[in-house]
């Protein structure tokens, strides 16, 4: 049966290249992986107090990241770092202390910039966090994206044959990490 990898994209803009990498990786994923986005930018911002009655945006995120055997994360890189969006989602499922959802599950990350960086420090500072919740990372192969305004076709949602082939490299790999846990 394939793997459901809940897929976390750190932009929320209507049009965004990563949300637009995202669906080109469900396509050119193999049957051994069912990737779904799971909607970061309605849980409201983490704040202890509210674990005596969470919100239920907190409630169903946790839930869809629970029953994920995995994790992708595709994401730009804000200031240097990771977006707001996304440190809010991996900080409500971490939460209530000890009942963190992402406990062990195999992640992997892709990150994309419009610079020629490719997101290079938000890809680590998203590792940084994971090391922390027990998120095993894929170390190799990588994926930075350099220039991702460049990488659609004419319709502005399929990859270049370039592209797709480099991702398409990431995605063969990804199964046999998730099959390592
Ligand atoms: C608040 C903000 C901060 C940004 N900081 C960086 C940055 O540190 N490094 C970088 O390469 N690009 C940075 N960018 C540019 C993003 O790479 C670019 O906007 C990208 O298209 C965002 O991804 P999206 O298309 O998925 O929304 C920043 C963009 C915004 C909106």
């Amino acid at each position: 049966m394939a793997k459901k990898i809940a897929v976390l994209v750190g932009s929320l803009r209507k049009e965004s290249y990563n949300r637009k990498i995202a669906n080109e990786l469900a396509r050119i994923s193999g049957d051994d992986l069912q990737l779904e986005i799971v909607e970061i930018g309605n849980l409201p911002f983490y704040n202890e107090d509210l674990e005596q009655s969470p919100p239920q945006e907190w409630l169903d995120f946790r839930e869809k990241i629970k029953y994920s055997d995995g994790i992708l994360v595709v994401s730009p890189e804000y200031n240097r770092t990771i977006p707001a969006a996304l440190k809010n989602a991996i900080d409500v499922g971490s939460r209530p202390y000890g009942q963190s959802v992402w406990d062990g599950k195999p992640g992997a990350v892709v990150t994309s910039s419009v610079s020629a960086m490719g997101g290079l420090a938000a890809n680590h500072h998203i590792r940084q966090a994971f090391v922390f919740v027990n998120v095993p990372l894929m170390q190799q192969p990588e994926a930075y994206i350099g220039s991702v305004h460049n990488i659609f076709q004419e319709d502005g949602k399929t990859l270049v044959e370039r592209t797709e082939a480099y991702l398409k490299k990431f995605m063969d790999a990804y199964p046999n990490w998730v099959n390592k846990f």
